[in-house]
């Protein structure tokens, strides 16, 4: 029981065929709705921090309330830094605690972002933690729209093998059309899983992420819209796409977007229904409680890894 990486979970839902949930985590509420739901469903976790909310919420914080998950829920949790994009932050979070950093180089060059890899890897493992890389630009499909273009954008299965071997890195996040937000898709969602069977039969066994996978429900975009939201035309990845992902030797599904969605669309209608509230907790409840929704669905229904603790 404790803090711990993500080398056993991606083992096991590799063979299984299911992905872990990686949802991003900002405060107490957010982070008591997603554990509440993963030791609901006895699902394995990881909770990930980004540079956004280690400056929102210090990083301190943010690790005491894990390690408080940990202590008060008994749950093995993998904590894991969100698109660290240089070695000092990933550093920091190796130093601090956390089990698992990814280094997101993917704004570089391929030698760049290898040897930025590569240093981070060394560091990490040498303090027994875990380490996710990024190879291609994550833009949706719709930024891609020819083959030249994607082929410049997405992964390239090739160039994947390369930069897993000769970094030494211990997942990869891969491009394949998605893209992080509320607004994923102008016209149909489409993702090129032509080209993530190729990385997978690529690269047999190993854990590929994929970022940028929230749903973007509909029922929440217009509960938000209903109350007073201003998000018209959001769209995201269909559940079916991600189970298929899953499948395919995705083993890490990351999700913020979702969660944003849900805890906001909750208070809107607090505020709405109750315009006399004042205490921050008759509205920070109900938000967590739409988290732990959120996110027990996500197991459930879309990662496929309910009890497979
Ligand atoms: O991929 C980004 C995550 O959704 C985190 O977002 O940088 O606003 O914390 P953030
Ligand atoms: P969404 O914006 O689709 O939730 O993606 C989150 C993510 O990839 C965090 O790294
Ligand atoms: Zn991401």
């Amino acid at each position: 029981m404790g803090l711990v990486t993500s080398t056993e979970m991606f083992k096991k839902a590799y063979e299984g065929g299911y992905a872990v949930g990686a949802f991003n985590v900002n405060n107490m509420e957010i982070i008591q709705g997603i554990v509440g739901a993963a030791e609901a469903e006895q699902a394995p976790l990881i909770l990930q921090v980004s540079a956004g909310a280690r400056k929102y919420a210090n990083p301190v914080y943010l690790r005491k309330l894990v390690e408080a998950a940990v202590e008060t829920t008994g749950l093995d949790i993998c904590l894991h830094l969100d698109h660290g994009d240089d070695f000092d932050i990933c550093k920091s979070c190796v130093d601090s605690g956390f089990t698992s950093v990814m280094i997101d180089g993917s704004k570089h060059p391929f030698d760049e972002n290898l040897a930025l890899t590569k240093k981070v890897v060394e560091y990490a493992h040498d303090h027994g933690v875990v380490v996710e890389a990024e190879l291609g630009k994550l833009a949706g499909i719709e930024d891609a729209v020819n083959v030249a273009d994607r082929d410049s954008t997405f992964t390239d299965p090739d160039e994947a093998v390369e930069f897993v071997e000769r970094s030494g890195c211990d997942s990869l996040a891969v491009t394949i059309g998605t893209s992080h937000g509320a607004f994923k898709f102008k016209g149909e969602p489409q993702l090129d899983f032509e080209r993530l069977y190729k990385i997978s039969e690529l690269l047999p066994g190993f854990p590929l992420v994929l970022h940028g996978a929230s749903s973007v429900p509909k029922e929440f975009v217009d509960l938000c819209n209903q109350y007073g939201g201003q998000i018209p035309g959001a769209k995201g990845v269909p559940e079916d796409m991600l189970r298929k992902a899953a499948k395919s030797g995705v083993c890490k599904i990351n999700i913020d977007t979702d969660l944003r969605l849900a805890m906001t669309a909750s208070i809107r209608q607090v505020f709405i229904e109750n315009p006399e509230y004042f205490d921050p907790r008759q509205y920070l409840g109900p938000g967590r409680n739409a988290i732990k929704a959120m996110v027990a669905h996500k197991i459930k229904n879309v990662l496929g890894c309910s009890h497979k603790r």
